[in-house]
């Protein structure tokens, strides 16, 4: 009667892998009960979220084969965009179908963008990519555009894109305040990417360092025409949530990333703790902090475990 929180099955979002030439479903040994799916697999698990009453998944792409520019990303034949047009002829409006827009997947040096020859990623040239990306994944069905590339100007660069190609009610929901965090393992064992020569993101990720320059993100993605904003990952950073939902008033995403859900496993495993109770905690208090919606790994446990 009192709680001043509730977790609902309509805050999640799944986070869900497709694959390009596999037969069947693959699982990844670092994140438990995840696997990367066929077209068929992830139709599927699509129809059955929906079932359960989960309202949104978000596509990540793992192409056959990789290239320096990512071309995979943006391919009206490329894995997500085939990936898309199923999801709209299977589950139609009843699921908010997000495509994540980045092109490490699709890279064979593993970088967010075009990479110069002395290793650094540069940021004007990418946002070619990612407009070309965007308009692919919006002319293949995507609800809701998600850039996760942290590329200074991709919101902006997206927005013009989208609104030229005629999709200019497809909204955008960015990785706003994405830092460089060492949470992200798992989910790069399941879309098959390694940095070129040992390299990170720290050129175009944040540093966990700093909180007010997650403010200075956000607010320049709102002002480039941002309508949802993300902060991932998320427990170590619920400061950046709060702030973010004290000062704005769109909807506040939070990424849940791999490395916190394969954590809680991996413990759970060696009988540590409560895999299932921890993992509803973490959750709520992602929640509290000021999320409006949680991308997790854990959405469809969650949500079995409501019904
Ligand atoms: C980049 C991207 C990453 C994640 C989502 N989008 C990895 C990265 O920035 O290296 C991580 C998500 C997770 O760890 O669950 N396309």
């Amino acid at each position: 009667m009192v709680a001043e929180t509730r977790l609902g099955i309509d805050d999640l979002i799944a986070p869900l892998f497709v694959r390009e030439g596999i037969d069947t479903p693959q699982p990844i040994d670092s994140l438990p009960g995840v696997v990367q799916h066929t077209v068929a697999s992830l139709r599927q698990e699509v129809r059955e979220l929906r079932d359960l009453g989960v309202p949104s998944v978000i596509l990540f792409g793992v192409p056959e084969h990789k290239d320096a520019t990512g071309s995979g990303a943006s391919d009206p034949a490329g894995i997500v965009q085939v990936a898309l047009g199923e999801l709209r002829a299977e589950v139609g409006d009843d699921v908010v179908v997000m495509a994540d827009l980045c092109v490490d997947e699709y890279t064979d040096h593993g970088h967010c963008g075009i990479v110069r020859d002395d290793g650094t990623v540069d940021n004007d040239a990418t946002l070619e990519l990612y407009a070309a990306a965007a308009v692919a994944q919006a002319r293949a069905g995507a609800d809701v555009i998600a850039p996760s590339g942290m590329m200074d100007g991709q919101v902006a660069m997206i927005r013009g894109a989208l609104d030229l190609d005629g999709h200019p009610e497809t909204p955008i929901l960015a990785y706003a305040a994405k830092y460089a965090s060492a949470l992200y393992g798992p989910f790069r064992d399941a879309v098959d990417v390694t940095i070129a020569d040992g390299g990170d993101r720290k050129g175009y990720q944040q540093d966990p360092a700093n909180a007010r320059e997650a403010m200075a993100e956000i607010q320049a993605d709102l002002d480039e025409g941002a309508d949802m904003v993300m902060v991932k990952p998320a427990l170590a950073y619920l400061d950046v949530i709060a702030e973010t939902r004290a000062t704005t008033d769109v909807p506040v995403a939070a990424y849940h990333v791999s490395g916190e859900y394969a954590m809680v496993h991996a413990a759970a495993e060696r009988g540590w703790v409560d895999g299932d109770a921890v993992m509803a905690e973490h959750l709520l208090s992602i929640k509290r902090a000021g999320a409006d919606l949680i991308l997790t790994y854990a959405a469809r446990a969650i949500a079995e475990g409501m019904q």
